[in-house]
């Protein structure tokens, strides 16, 4: 999988399985975080592959994270969701991590929603807030791990692709507002990837803080930068699911689950205001 000659044949395998259980071609790729994935729930004509049942997937083994792919139409908007994602620090490549960007592409999705579960670096804000992803910082991947190391296939997209502005500006439009629209806290900032597992110590968090980052995660930045290599177009919604502060208590796993159980109805109205705004695009022939 990681040799470059076979990830073309990886991406073709993992179609083909998928197209074996439906011939949907997806227009947006979701992508969805620790706790956040029962907002699939109400996707229409849904066809659910489990990921056991893709050779080319690894299995999820985080708790909180369903390994399965949703295909079907949510508001109106033909989608493919994955309910949990790969991490990097279950032992997985970033092109591991990656796959299911590049299938997503392969399969017709032009645009990836992602959403996580973060971390608040920002002492002001509160658990459960929303945060759209102005930009990232990708720790990993400036220290070596990142997905596009190794030859480059042009047919997936150039050996230099730029990152700047990866945050699409219409898709952020899109999403201030519904969140106007539902009265729905939605804070703007920068994410950081680490990672992880372990949680940052707390000169890690002041290192963050002093960089100018807002949240703090695990996920997220690979996933973005195979979508625009890609050439796809990307939203990034990050869930605050605790306050990161050296002087407060320490980040567990279960408070990041419950404050994705809390948020799933708020994240699901922002994401179907935001598919029902791209329907409309595509109505208009915009
Ligand atoms: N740090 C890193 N990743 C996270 C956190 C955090 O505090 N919360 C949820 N994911």
């Amino acid at each position: 999988m990681c040799m470059h000659d076979d990830l073309m044949a990886s991406v073709t395998a993992t179609v083909d399985v998928i197209r074996t259980h439906t011939d949907r071609v997806p227009k947006v790729g979701i992508i969805l975080g620790s706790g956040l994935s029962q907002l699939v729930d109400h996707v229409d004509a849904a066809t659910v592959i489990p990921y056991d049942k893709i050779p080319s997937f690894p299995v999820s083994s985080v708790p909180g994270h369903k390994g399965e792919l949703v295909l079907g139409t949510l508001a109106g908007v033909s989608v493919l969701a994955m309910r949990g994602r790969f991490h990097f620090y279950e032992g997985y490549s970033m092109q591991q991590v990656t796959l299911p960007v590049r299938v997503m592409r392969a399969l017709g999705a032009d645009t990836l929603i992602v959403t996580n579960a973060a971390g608040g670096l920002n002492t002001a804000w509160n658990v459960g807030d929303l945060m759209l992803i102005r930009d990232h910082v990708f720790l990993p991947g400036m220290a070596g791990f990142h997905p596009l190391r190794g030859h480059n296939d042009d047919r997936f997209g150039p050996r230099f692709p730029a990152m700047l502005n990866a945050y699409d500006t219409q898709l952020q439009a899109f999403a201030r507002h519904a969140a106007q629209q539902s009265g729905a806290t939605l804070r703007e900032g920068i994410y950081a990837m680490l990672a992880g597992p372990a949680f940052e110590t707390g000169a890690e968090m002041r290192l963050l803080r002093a960089a100018g980052i807002d949240v703090v995660g695990m996920s997220t930045a690979p996933e973005v930068v195979v979508a625009r290599h890609g050439g796809m177009r990307v939203l990034g919604i990050s869930l605050v699911t605790n306050i990161a502060d050296p002087a407060g208590a320490p980040a567990n796993h279960e408070e990041v689950l419950e404050a994705g159980e809390a948020a799933k109805p708020v994240l699901s109205a922002l994401i179907t205001s935001v598919l029902q705004q791209i329907g409309a695009e595509v109505a208009n022939g915009t």
